[in-house]
């Protein structure tokens, strides 16, 4: 089967844009399956720089990008990335975008819930993006979402936002924040409904065209396996499944069509948002990490808390998601360090483990425990080929893959789109 479907394996912002828009000229339809506008995906084409939140990266290189149902969209947040992404030269039009009519959306209310939330957390908030993507799954599991299709529907609209206004208003006074009225909300919708509507169509069949013309379909995740919200560090965790088993619900295909699972995973550690890190360094390395790789949250601007490379964590991400080889981004970050670590298990209450364990206070105990290797004083920025690294790069990709137990497929030396070594191709299969 050569479709590919990409997923993050660590706490989210690996490098996924760049691997899809790199992968995407492979490719003949870019998918997204879940996740929101809480995603930030960032694409360096030469002297552009494209931030992606809810467009499927795809776009970049002219590919049909189709958003599906498992997806929550802010109707807001794509209309206005269409905009940004338009005045850099990109368009974006019901020609190679299409939306799932089954698309649960997110309305002002959900960011208004998701924040009023947090702020009643005080010190034991999960760090979320604010952008209503909780409430917004919530909703959807609850049975009382509107989906994108409610949009050509105005009486059903209508009786829709009653029960959703009863179920929010009534949250909402509780938590002592502002109410939402009907009217506003209802015209808001309508006024969508024209410039969202000529999006929409039954994407389930025409990735089901795709599978019997035998088109290459590229499935891009959002956020990562620890932040999947059955296996990640739950509750500091997303609300929904991102591990690649979901593009099959998320995009309305069977699971034999997604193909190889390619995991994405930075050469060291990150996390926005609060939750367990076991590898987290709060000293001079960890700032000098965050400094060289330019470690602010693509959604938020919030600085990513920053460690070495878990690969116990890893190897769980590899098991539970499926995946088959690793794309490993950033390489260059480590260029001149004398040591570095990667973590080959944990230490809990006395007890060594070789897995991060789900009960919340494990996870916070869990010490890890450190293999030293050599670092490398050449560079690896911008190498474009296997025989460019220093030895003690490639023996440390070497290391990585042994006690992740999956090959490094992808090796990623700069944001740049072409500075990327192949080692295998994924939609080889
Ligand atoms: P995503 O959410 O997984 O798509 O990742 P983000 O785009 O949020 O964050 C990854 C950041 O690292 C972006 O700023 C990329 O431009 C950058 N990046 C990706 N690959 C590399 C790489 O190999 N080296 C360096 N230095 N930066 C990279
Ligand atoms: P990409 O696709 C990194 C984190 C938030 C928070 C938790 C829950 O760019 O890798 P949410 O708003 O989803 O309810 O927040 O998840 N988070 C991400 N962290 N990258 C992301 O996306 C993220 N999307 C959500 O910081 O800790
Ligand atoms: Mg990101």
């Amino acid at each position: 089967m050569a479709n590919v479907a990409v997923i993050g394996a660590q706490w989210g912002d690996e490098g996924k844009g760049k691997v899809v828009d790199w992968l995407a000229s492979r490719a003949d339809i870019v998918v997204r399956f879940q996740g929101g506008h809480n995603a930030g995906h960032t694409l360096v084409v030469g002297n552009q720089t494209y931030k992606l939140s809810l467009l499927p990266s795809g776009v970049v290189r002219g590919k049909l990008g189709i958003i599906g149902n498992g997806v929550v969209l802010d109707p807001q947040a794509l209309l206005d990335e269409i905009g940004k992404v338009s005045a850099q030269g990109l368009k974006v039009t019901p020609e190679n975008l299409r939306i799932a009519e089954n698309t649960p959306l997110i309305l002002p209310l959900h960011p208004a819930l998701d924040r009023a939330r947090e702020a009643a957390r005080g010190e034991a908030r999960i760090g979320t993006t604010g952008r209503g993507i909780g409430p917004a799954y919530e909703d959807k599991v609850a049975r009382r979402a509107i989906r994108l299709c409610d949009l050509a529907e105005p009486e059903t609209l209508s009786r829709k936002l009653d029960e959703l206004l009863l179920h929010h208003n009534t949250l909402l006074r509780g938590l002592g924040a502002e109410e939402f009225g009907k009217d506003a909300l209802l015209a808001q919708l309508l006024g969508w409904a024209p410039r969202l509507l000529p999006f929409m169509e039954a994407v389930w069949e025409r990735l089901d065209e795709a599978r019997h013309s035998g088109a290459r379909v590229l499935f891009e995740g959002a956020q990562a396996v620890m932040l999947d919200v059955d296996h990640g560090t739950y509750p500091y965790v997303t609300s929904s499944n991102t591990v690649a088993g979901n593009a099959a619900a998320g995009a309305g295909i069977g699971p034999d069509a997604i193909g190889m699972v390619l995991g994405i995973a930075k050469a060291y550690t990150t996390r926005v948002g609060s939750g367990p890190f076991p590898t987290e360094l709060h000293d001079e390395i960890g700032r000098g990490l965050g400094d060289r790789g330019h470690e602010f949250g693509t959604v938020t601007g919030r600085r990513r808390r920053c460690g070495w490379f878990d690969a116990c964590m890893v190897r769980q991400a590899v098991k539970i998601g499926g995946i088959q080889g690793l794309a490993l981004t950033k390489l260059d970050v480590l260029d001149g360090m004398a040591e570095l670590k990667l973590c080959v298990g944990y230490r809990i209450r006395g007890e060594v483990v070789r897995r991060l364990p789900s009960a919340p206070g494990a996870q916070a105990a869990a010490e890890p425990i450190y293999e030293t290797m050599e670092g490398w004083s050449g560079s690896t920025r911008g190498a474009r080929s296997y025989a460019d690294l220093p030895a003690a790069a490639v023996k440390y990709v070497r290391r990585i893959e042994e006690l992740v137990e999956a090959p490094v497929v992808l090796l990623s030396t700069s944001p740049e789109r072409d500075d990327t070594i192949t080692l295998r191709d994924p939609f080889a299969g």
